[in-house]
């Protein structure tokens, strides 16, 4: 089995639906802040029909085994989406009211947790959504999700707000704002 990062696409609907009903409520609870049932047809849609500039998204997909190795068109083909599993899922949304902010979520399936997925997941958002001019990352998280905590702190997010339920988390992507 091999893990591959990649962008989100349209046709990834059937994969996240299957991803998310194997979530724990726990782990529903930490990405969406509520009680989170399965995913709705206008979930599937934005989640999945992203622009890959305001909104980018990455998938971690679980190639087969027998992919091992093969990457590119043939990956592509084979390891199509209805046979692919997904492990985890990074987004950054720009904030229209905030230019040059954007907000960054993550969720990695319950038995993956622990292996540095989380960290390879969000660092590529932050890359892409680097490319495309944001300038400051921003992660709500609840107060005592102590892993989360752990994960953004290690890549530099520093906490703005919050001594409620909910903390914000701030990382300058900009260099002169990290100065
Ligand atoms: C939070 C979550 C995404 C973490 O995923 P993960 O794959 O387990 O994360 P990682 O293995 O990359 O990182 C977690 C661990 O590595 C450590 N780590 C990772 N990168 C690090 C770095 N650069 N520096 C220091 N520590 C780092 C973290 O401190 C943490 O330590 P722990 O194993 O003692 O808990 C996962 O638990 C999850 O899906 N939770 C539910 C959703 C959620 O909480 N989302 C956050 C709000 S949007």
């Amino acid at each position: 089995m091999a893990l591959r990062l990649r962008p989100i696409r349209s046709t990834d609907k059937a994969a996240l639906t299957r991803f998310h009903k194997r979530l724990s409520d726990d782990t529903r609870y930490r990405r969406y802040h509520a009680a989170k049932g399965d995913l709705t047809t206008s979930d599937l849609k934005y989640l999945t029909e992203v622009d890959g500039h305001v909104h980018i998204a990455l998938v971690a997909e679980v190639t087969p085994p027998e992919l091992d190795g093969v990457a590119g068109p043939v990956a592509d083909f084979v390891g199509a989406p209805e046979v692919a599993d997904l492990a985890g899922v990074a987004r950054i949304v720009g904030d229209p009211e905030h230019p040059g902010q954007a907000e960054v979520a993550i969720v990695v399936r319950d038995d993956a947790h622990g292996h540095g997925l989380g960290a390879e997941l969000i660092e590529g958002v932050l890359e892409r959504g680097r490319q495309e001019g944001v300038k400051v990352a921003v992660a709500q998280v609840q107060a005592d999700n102590h892993r989360a905590l752990r994960l953004f702190q290690g890549l530099g997010f520093r906490q703005r707000s919050g001594h409620g339920p909910v903390v914000e988390l701030v990382h300058p992507l900009d260099e002169d704002l990290a100065a």
